[in-house]
């Protein structure tokens, strides 16, 4: 497995053709790093499955380079879910619809819906492009770490997730730091109104303004199986906590303004609600190698991103 930083056109292009070859190349977007296949290869995509662990009925999002790829995954779109489209991608989040013949149950998990994204990020931008010059429709690409691990928001991030993993012709694209830090809003458009079903930096308020409607259902409502909705997930292996003091030998991850007491090693000091989204998976990762006796996080409170924070942090707590 090769790992190339900050990819030029040519290096972009060879990982467009490793993709197109069966290989898989894992990649920067603005959420979280993803591990890429064909999304038409059956053979390529199992590979993500096997090297996440992950079970084979959890659906993969298939990113593509623009709304104008749309009709070849999805059918019956309706006229909200192309709003969204419009306003929103390239960008955080993911439209669940009806699935086309191109969507083969290893992509949906047997199911009759298919998830697509249009990444914000220009080095996912100039891989789906090439892709596409290629031949290609889809990379299909679930966040780069093992299941039910953190995602990884760095390149070395998945090197420890997955690297070991990995063949000699895959690729690790290295773009630096993901910008929003969290997984995208996840948006069921398969019936009449619109239903969040992970949430994300495109909040649920934005949701309601472009699409004029809105159900935000707790996820045990909705029989759309979507494995970020486990309860426990986007877990380190070091215990988290809620809502507790630290004590001395526990990490703390917390907004600036909270102080932090004697003997406990602060994991992260955000000083906004953007950079707390940005910040936590890494500092998940530095209290897992610090070894830390418990990660103790103080969630930050109010709607939009911090409500996807508190989303993920509760999983990570699985509480
Ligand atoms: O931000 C993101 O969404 C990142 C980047 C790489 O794009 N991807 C990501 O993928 O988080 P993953 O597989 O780790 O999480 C996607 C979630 C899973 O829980 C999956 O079950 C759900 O989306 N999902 C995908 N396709 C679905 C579908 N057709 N119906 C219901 N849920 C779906
Ligand atoms: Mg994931």
């Amino acid at each position: 497995m090769e790992i190339i930083s900050n990819p030029t056109q040519d290096e972009i292009k060879k990982a467009a053709r490793a993709l197109k070859d069966g290989h898989l190349v894992a990649f920067p977007t603005e959420t979280v790093y993803g591990l890429g296949a064909d999304a038409t290869n059956e053979k390529a995509v199992s590979r993500i499955y096997s090297v996440k662990a992950r079970p084979t009925d959890h659906p993969l999002i298939v990113h593509i380079s623009s709304i104008n790829q749309l009709d070849n995954w999805a059918t019956d779109i309706p006229e909200y879910a192309i709003k969204l489209a419009k306003e929103f991608w390239p960008g955080p989040m993911t439209l669940i619809l009806k699935r086309s013949d191109l969507a083969k149950n290893f992509i949906t998990g047997g199911q009759n819906n298919v998830g697509v994204r249009v990444p914000s990020h220009s080095v996912a931008l100039e891989l789906l492009s090439e892709f596409e010059k290629l031949g290609g429709l889809g990379i299909a690409a679930p966040s780069a770490n093992r299941f039910g691990a953190v995602s990884p928001t760095y390149s070395r991030a998945v090197v420890e997730e997955v690297g070991m993993y990995l063949t000699q012709e895959d690729l690790i694209l290295d773009g630096g730091k993901s910008m929003v830090g969290v997984e995208s809003t996840i948006i069921d458009c398969t019936s009449e109104t619109p239903t969040v079903l992970r949430p994300g930096a495109i909040t649920i308020l934005m949701v309601i303004e472009v699409a004029n409607r809105i159900s935000h259902l707790p996820a045990a409502s909705t029989n759309v199986r979507t494995s970020g909705l486990l309860e426990s997930h986007y877990a380190p292996n070091t215990k988290v906590i809620l809502g507790e003091k630290p004590e001395a030998g526990d990490g703390f991850i917390a907004l600036a303004n909270l102080p932090t007491p004697v003997g406990v090693i602060r994991l992260a000091s955000p000083i906004d609600t953007e950079q707390f989204a940005q910040d936590l998976y890494e500092a998940l990762r530095v209290g897992d190698k610090k070894g830390v006796n418990r990660i103790v996080i103080a969630q930050p409170s109010g709607p939009g991103l911090a409500e996807a924070i508190r989303d993920r942090i509760s999983r990570a707590a699985s509480i």
